[in-house]
């Protein structure tokens, strides 16, 4: 390559990701965990982010290697000391990852269902009282659809049943509208 294609093609290479990034970049991106499922990260709800712009270098390849597999699997306490999506995550320059669980990993989970009217398990209301692997993966496997299950096999303890049973928490045989938007 000759010298002038040289700073050509490093100049494009600065400049591109600021003008094209909505084009060529993608915007979701899953971190997959081993126990509580995937977690998507949004490119494009970031750089809109004044405090971040279109800066590519604030994340990479300090915080996270723009090729993925070079990223180790990260735990919850190393990103309280500030690692991966703690570098930001830290109560000062963004939402805590020591709180707001499910901003990040998952919302309410809305099961459809016509005849009985849809479930809506909501897993914040969850997660302020028990540990995620309180459910995952033994209860429920953490995907979306995964655990398919009957009203009879949470009466003999399954799924909603392993806590709702009356006691712990209100009984799936008592109050279906606590659960079914009826
Ligand atoms: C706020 C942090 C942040 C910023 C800013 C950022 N990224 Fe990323 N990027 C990530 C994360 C997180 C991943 C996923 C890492 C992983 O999966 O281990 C990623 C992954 C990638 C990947 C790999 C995708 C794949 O599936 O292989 C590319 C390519 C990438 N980013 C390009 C860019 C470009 C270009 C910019 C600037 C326009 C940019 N990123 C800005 C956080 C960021
Ligand atoms: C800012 C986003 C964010 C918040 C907030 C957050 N997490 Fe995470 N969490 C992640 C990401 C990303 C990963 C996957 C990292 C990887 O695989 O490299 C992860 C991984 C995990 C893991 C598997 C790794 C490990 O440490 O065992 C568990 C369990 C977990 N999170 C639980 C929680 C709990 C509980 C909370 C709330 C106290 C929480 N997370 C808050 C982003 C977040
Ligand atoms: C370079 C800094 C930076 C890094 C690194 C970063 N974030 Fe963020 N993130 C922010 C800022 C700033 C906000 C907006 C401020 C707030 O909501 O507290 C935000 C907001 C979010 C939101 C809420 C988005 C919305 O729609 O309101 C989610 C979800 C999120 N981040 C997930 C992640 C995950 C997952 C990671 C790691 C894979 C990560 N972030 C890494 C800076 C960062
Ligand atoms: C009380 C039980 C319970 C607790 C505690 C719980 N979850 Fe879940 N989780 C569920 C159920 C139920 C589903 C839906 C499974 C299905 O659709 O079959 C689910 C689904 C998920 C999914 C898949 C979402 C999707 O869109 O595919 C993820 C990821 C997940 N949970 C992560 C977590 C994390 C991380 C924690 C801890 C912060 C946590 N869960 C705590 C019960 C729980
Ligand atoms: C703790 C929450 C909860 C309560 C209480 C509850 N359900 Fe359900 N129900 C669910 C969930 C979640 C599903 C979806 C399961 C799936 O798709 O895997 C479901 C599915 C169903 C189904 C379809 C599956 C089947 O067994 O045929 C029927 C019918 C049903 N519920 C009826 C009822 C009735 C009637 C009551 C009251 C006596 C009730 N439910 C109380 C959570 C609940
Ligand atoms: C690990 C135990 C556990 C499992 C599994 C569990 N729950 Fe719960 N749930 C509780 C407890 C405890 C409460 C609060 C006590 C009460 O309301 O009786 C609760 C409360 C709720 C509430 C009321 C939330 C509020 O805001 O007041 C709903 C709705 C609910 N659960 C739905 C579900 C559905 C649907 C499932 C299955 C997909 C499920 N739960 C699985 C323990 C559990």
């Amino acid at each position: 390559m000759t010298r002038r294609w040289m700073i050509l093609t490093v100049l494009l290479m600065v400049a591109l990701p600021s003008v094209l990034y909505g084009r060529w970049i993608k915007d979701k991106v899953y971190l997959q965990t081993d126990s509580v499922g995937k977690v998507e990260f949004s490119h494009y709800t970031h750089l809109e982010m004044e405090s971040i712009g279109k800066n590519c270098p604030t994340c990479h390849n300090d915080v996270f290697h723009i090729v993925t597999k070079k990223n180790p699997a990260f735990t919850m306490a190393e990103m309280e000391d500030g690692k991966a999506c703690g570098f930001c995550h830290n109560g000062k320059k963004a939402f805590n990852v020591s709180g707001d669980c499910t901003t990040c990993h998952a919302g309410d989970i809305v099961y459809i269902n016509e005849d009985v009217g849809n479930i809506t398990f909501p897993h914040e209301a969850h997660t302020g009282m028990f540990g995620c692997d309180e459910c995952h993966p033994d209860i429920f496997k953490p995907e979306r659809g995964a655990n398919q299950v009957t009203m009879e096999d949470m009466e003999s303890g399954e799924s909603c049943g392993a806590c709702h049973d009356g006691s712990m928490a209100f009984g799936v045989a008592e109050d279906c509208e606590s659960c079914h938007e009826m």
